[in-house]
């Protein structure tokens, strides 16, 4: 026991002495009853001395009640109420440590901070939900909120819990916020929240928030644009009714406008084109659904097969992937992409640059892949124009 808690205490002179850069939490004196640092007296006795046996302080965790939100916040307490000297002389005895014998003080400070229980992840929701919603808290420890719980919301559960925390409100509120970098968080944090969650994605277009984040894809701050669009996407994906919705706030225009226009972020006409592929599929396996103009409009898929010719190879990539669903709905016609859009003439160009690619040894396995890709699109191109052919003679 005596061993695992000396080494709590050489984990943090391990973190100064590497000048490991940890957040600052910025509540270094917080009240933190019960936790006494003794850095003078012995090697580091982290705990008071429990009334009973020693261990329950590990089980019990009421030691840590109410002081700190999370392990950083713990450290930088503990760095904030020791020796400076003292600390100095114990990193520089950590220095002399082997390799070894460090990773073995590292595994035995993990095992001891899974077994200090640290707060669960809805007291942190809750704590970061409590700061979000708090109008006189400052602008860092507000992005600090939305920071946690982008990494929070990642498991399934915790998103599913988010709604229930009043978190939803919470982050939807800074959506409007005047800080672009708090609009930017707070927009990356519902996308992450509906990624491939219908209970969230229900939730979020029933709070109204699409055309909000719509609205943010057009901003002038490109991050807020681009996270923007990941919510929009991750919102309306797999998703009927948000698509519906997108449609009818004129979602299609927006994704219009970005193909267009070449001064967009690549990044953003990458996701934008990755979208398009993405409700082209929706659209196959929904097979009832009344047909989008969307997808038969000739300009919109002559500004899609032009892609296939931008410096961006992960760009042409994802057009290919496009054209693929794209050629596969009934509605769009097999002699638009040929004639039109010259798709074959694309395609052929496209083969002698990836030969040209696979020639490079680092770029070799990458041009491959695309190389199948495009096979498999000019495949289904051919079998398009033979099927058109046979059913409309002319
Ligand atoms: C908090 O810490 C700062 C710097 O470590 C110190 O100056 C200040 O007196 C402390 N405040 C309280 C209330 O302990
Ligand atoms: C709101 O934030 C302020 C400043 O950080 C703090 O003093 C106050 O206790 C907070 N209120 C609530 C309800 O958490
Ligand atoms: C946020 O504050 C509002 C009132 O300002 C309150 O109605 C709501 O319940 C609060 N939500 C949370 C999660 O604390
Ligand atoms: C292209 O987008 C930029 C903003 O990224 C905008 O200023 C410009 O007007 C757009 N051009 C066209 C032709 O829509």
């Amino acid at each position: 026991m005596r061993l695992v808690r000396l080494s709590l205490f050489l984990s943090v002179t391990i973190l100064i002495s590497t000048g490991a850069a940890w957040a600052s939490e910025g509540r270094v004196n917080k009240s933190a009853p019960g936790l006494i640092w003794s850095t003078g007296k012995e090697e580091g006795d982290l705990y008071r001395k429990p009334q009973s046996e020693e261990h329950e302080a590990l089980n019990e965790n009421d030691e840590l009640d109410g002081g700190f939100s999370s392990l950083d916040g713990m450290l930088q307490w503990a760095i904030g109420h020791s020796d400076p000297a003292k600390l100095k002389e114990t990193a520089k005895s950590v220095q002399r440590l082997s390799d070894d014998e460090l990773t073995k003080r590292q595994i035995e400070i993990q095992e001891l901070m899974e077994r200090l229980k640290m707060p669960s992840d809805a007291e942190l929701m809750r704590t970061a939900i409590n700061d979000l919603n708090n109008s006189s808290i400052s602008l860092e420890d507000r992005l600090h909120a939305l920071e946690k719980l982008l990494v929070l919301v990642e498991p399934i559960d915790n998103a599913n819990d988010l709604d229930k925390l009043g978190g939803l409100a919470a982050i939807i509120t800074q959506l409007d916020n005047v800080e672009p970098v708090a609009r930017k968080l707070a927009a990356w944090v519902l996308g992450k929240a509906c990624q491939n969650n219908p209970v969230v994605q229900k939730r979020v277009l029933e709070f109204g928030t699409l055309p909000k984040l719509m609205k943010m894809v057009t901003s002038d701050f490109v991050e807020e644009a681009i996270k923007a669009f990941f919510a929009v996407s991750a919102l309306i994906r797999n998703n009927l009714r948000g698509q519906e919705k997108f449609y009818a706030q004129g979602g299609d225009l927006m994704l219009k406008d970005i193909l267009k226009n070449s001064t967009f972020d690549i990044r953003l006409r990458r996701k934008c084109i990755f979208l398009i592929g993405d409700l082209a599929q929706s659209h196959i396996e929904s097979a009832n659904k009344a047909e989008l103009p969307f997808f038969s409009d000739n300009l919109f898929l002559k500004a899609i097969v032009d892609l296939t010719s931008s410096e961006d190879l992960d760009l042409q990539e994802k057009t290919l992937a496009a054209i693929k669903n794209l050629l596969q709905l009934r509605t769009t016609k097999a002699s638009i992409f040929k004639d039109f859009c010259a798709l074959d003439k694309a395609l052929e160009k496209m083969r002698l640059q990836l030969q040209q690619l696979m020639e490079e040894e680092d770029q070799r396995d990458y041009a491959r892949d695309v190389e199948i890709l495009r096979r498999e699109v000019e495949m289904i191109f051919y079998q398009k124009i033979e099927k058109g052919g046979s059913q409309v003679p002319t």
